[in-house]
């Protein structure tokens, strides 16, 4: 193990920065020069963990990928190094046995500052043998600025004093970076530029790491674009932008929501007789009222489209596309999410009523559901319209829960 971590033999000081780096980004590296930088260190060893016991059950990017990532990350500061000590020990990895394997390496005087996150100071007392790695190495607390800093020291030197430990506070500039983030974003194409480094940006690219796979959005993409008009296309991509918008304010699937909203109007160019045409073909009962206005059918026909044609086995996102023209009852959060980025997209003109169902999707769906199925259904009898009967089981639906809520 020892050939694995680099230059450490005569070293006074080394910070070790430990995560899952799952992907490594510019936040973990900011957060490790500012230790360096303030605590002197010689190095700073970047540790990405085996299995860490507090995290169980998440799924990590391949060991392999997440080390050569880290490699990759660190490779132009000449401070850092990444140790391959937890990967390779079997089983579930604990602090204290990899700082009790780090000492085996450095000069017995060696001072080790393993870095946390504040927030997890707390934690430390349901860590495996946490006296005794209180007792082989300082600890540096890091936070944000805006932290609640007077709090934080009392509870440190309550910890110091009880303990004989050191850990000491340090201030980092804010990165709001995080690595479920940079998911989250590769998984809706999203761009991670001046997120993580360079070489990082292209390796995940490369092994098109973190991508759902369900479906490959950048697939439905390319195959959207040339089957809608281009004025669809900008819609599509502007709901399906929106509706991540919406996941996210809700705490929702943004990977869902991206690609029903990319899909919504997947039926919607295709000509009268050639919707009737896939209607037949894929057993779409076309009813009076949307005999009347076909134009409507492209919502069922698209939600068919999902499955046969992209690949969608994820029912929920089958029934966003299916319902996102009429509404329903009981509307699952991902159908309003998807239904009210329709209505609202940053594209759509301007028209009565927009702002406030705008201003009302971001306060409370179901509010935001019944402002627009009230306007929609005006709009269409001012026309001359029939209305679809799902739209008004929707709007009584949505009625008697926002009365019931008040
Ligand atoms: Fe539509
Ligand atoms: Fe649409």
């Amino acid at each position: 193990m020892k050939d694995n971590i680099l230059n450490i033999e005569n070293c006074k000081k080394i910070a070790v920065m430990g995560g899952t780096f799952d992907p490594i980004h510019y936040g973990h590296l900011a957060v490790a020069e500012a230790v360096r930088d303030e605590f002197e260190t010689d190095r700073v060893i970047f540790i990405p963990a085996g299995k860490p016991p507090h995290k169980k059950n998440i799924n990590l990017a391949n060991n392999e990928h997440r080390y050569i990532m880290s490699v990759l990350a660190i490779s132009s500061n000449p401070y850092f190094d990444v140790s391959r000590i937890e990967l390779d020990r079997d089983g579930i990895t604990y602090t204290v046995d990899t700082i009790t394997e780090l000492k085996q390496c450095c000069d017995k005087d060696a001072e080790i500052f393993f870095i946390i996150g504040a927030d997890a100071i707390n934690e430390i007392f349901s860590w495996k043998d946490f006296r005794r790695l209180l007792g082989i190495c300082s600890f540096v607390a890091v936070t944000r600025p805006g932290y609640k800093k007077t709090k934080l020291r009392k509870m440190i030197s309550e910890i110091n004093e009880k303990f004989d430990s050191k850990i000491y506070p340090l201030e980092v500039p804010a990165l709001a970076i995080s690595s479920s983030q940079i998911r989250d974003k590769i998984k809706t194409n999203s761009s991670i530029k001046y997120l993580v480094p360079d070489d990082v940006e292209a390796y995940i690219k490369k092994y098109s790491l973190y991508k759902y796979d369900e479906a490959n959005t950048e697939q439905i993409s390319c195959k959207l674009k040339k089957i809608l008009t281009r004025n669809r296309f900008i819609h599509t991509q502007g709901v399906a932008k929106e509706a991540v918008r919406l996941a996210r304010h809700y705490n929702s699937d943004t990977y869902k929501a991206y690609t029903a909203g990319l899909l919504h109007d997947c039926a919607k160019d295709y000509s009268a007789e050639e919707k009737r045409r896939l209607c037949a073909s894929y057993k779409i009962k076309i009813d009076d009222i949307i005999e009347k206005q076909i134009d409507l059918v492209h919502s069922f026909l698209g939600a068919a489209l999902c499955k046969k044609e992209y690949g969608i086995k994820d029912k929920d996102i089958i029934n966003a596309v299916k319902y996102h023209t009429t509404g329903r009852a009981d509307m699952s959060e991902l159908e309003k999410i998807i239904y009210l980025a329709d209505c609202i997209e940053p594209n759509r003109k301007q028209h009565d009523g927009l702002e406030k169902t705008r201003h009302l999707a971001y306060t409370d769906l179901n509010l935001a559901m019944k402002y627009n199925l009230e306007l929609t259904i005006k709009h269409n009898e001012n026309k001359g319209r029939m209305i679809h009967p799902l739209s008004i089981e929707a709007l009584n639906y949505f009625k008697n829960l926002t009365e019931e809520d008040n």
